[in-house]
């Protein structure tokens, strides 16, 4: 595997492939790389010859009071599960090669609609943050397919409805959720959580999973967010949202069985963690 940190020497890589008639697949990541990261790559690479993966701690999809500068950065060890998973190039640019004029200069992509919902609610900013920075990825990689984790299922809503609108030419992959044993979403944040809350955690999933058997019991969809709510708090989070909604993350209409999808962002302490699951 090759780690490159410029745009020029990425370009140099893909175009060599792309004149042997290779198929390009790319997974763009912050670092920190779980099993859940590997999981996309391992689904890159049945889908693409050739697998980019990019490490890239995105300063303009966090708040200012969020954790950019604790973010935890782990290059070497990302690298050497790449290529433990078959990644033949890590793509790591730096902020500066990223946004030449500064990130606060850089033209900005701005998704409407579903970026101020749910998570684009309680993080004004971060879906155009994360719009700007893959559209910029996705011009350096010109990848032919990427792949993206249904855990940040709202991102990957953003990112469907980025690529449709400005015609990239580029296929979505959605990858399934990987977890612990216990149930607890794989996420580089879980790391925060001290004993006692990792203990808690997999509750998330535990309500989600409960939602969506009372989905199925027929129970009203409104009373199903409440008690999912009060079981959160009396576990000790601080609810964000609990929610059903539909799949595109429109409101459902009265009555809705199917095409739903069970969201839940939820605070222990300092951590924020979220999940979700398709109700199918
Ligand atoms: P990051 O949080 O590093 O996640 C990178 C990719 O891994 C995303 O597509 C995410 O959905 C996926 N992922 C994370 N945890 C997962 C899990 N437990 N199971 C399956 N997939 C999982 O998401 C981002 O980075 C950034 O916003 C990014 C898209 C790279 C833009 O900066």
């Amino acid at each position: 595997m090759q780690t490159l940190t410029t745009v020029v020497e990425l370009r140099a890589n893909v175009r060599a492939w792309k004149r042997d008639g290779l198929r390009v697949g790319f997974v763009p990541t912050m670092g920190n790389l779980h099993a859940g990261h590997f999981s996309l790559i391992d689904l890159a690479k049945q889908q693409a010859d050739r697998v980019v993966a990019s490490v890239f701690v995105n300063p303009t999809q966090f708040g200012p009071s969020e954790d950019f500068a604790r973010y935890p950065r782990t290059l070497d060890a990302d690298a050497a599960g790449l290529v433990e998973h078959g990644c033949e190039v890590l793509f790591a640019p730096t902020v500066e090669e990223m946004y030449p004029d500064g990130a606060d200069n850089a033209v900005r992509i701005c998704v409407p609609g579903i970026t101020t919902i749910l998570d684009g609610a309680h993080r004004p900013g971060h879906f155009d943050g994360v719009a700007t920075v893959v559209a910029r990825l996705f011009n350096m990689v010109q990848p032919d397919s990427a792949v993206f984790g249904l855990k940040d299922y709202q991102q990957l809503q953003v990112i469907r409805q980025l690529v449709s609108d400005l015609a990239f030419a580029i296929d979505i992959i959605a990858a399934p959720t990987a977890r612990a044993g216990d149930g607890l979403a794989l996420s580089s944040r879980n790391q925060y959580l001290s004993a006692t809350e990792r203990a808690i955690a997999p509750e998330i999933q535990r309500t989600l999973l409960a939602m969506r058997d009372a989905v199925r019991a027929g129970l009203a969809l409104e009373s199903i967010e409440t008690e999912a709510a009060s079981r959160l708090a009396a576990a000790d989070f601080v609810v964000d949202y609990a929610v059903i909604r539909r799949t595109d993350l429109d409101e459902p209409v009265t009555g809705q069985r199917d095409g739903l999808v069970a969201l839940i962002a939820a605070r222990l302490g300092s951590t924020r963690l979220i999940d979700n699951v398709v109700l199918d």
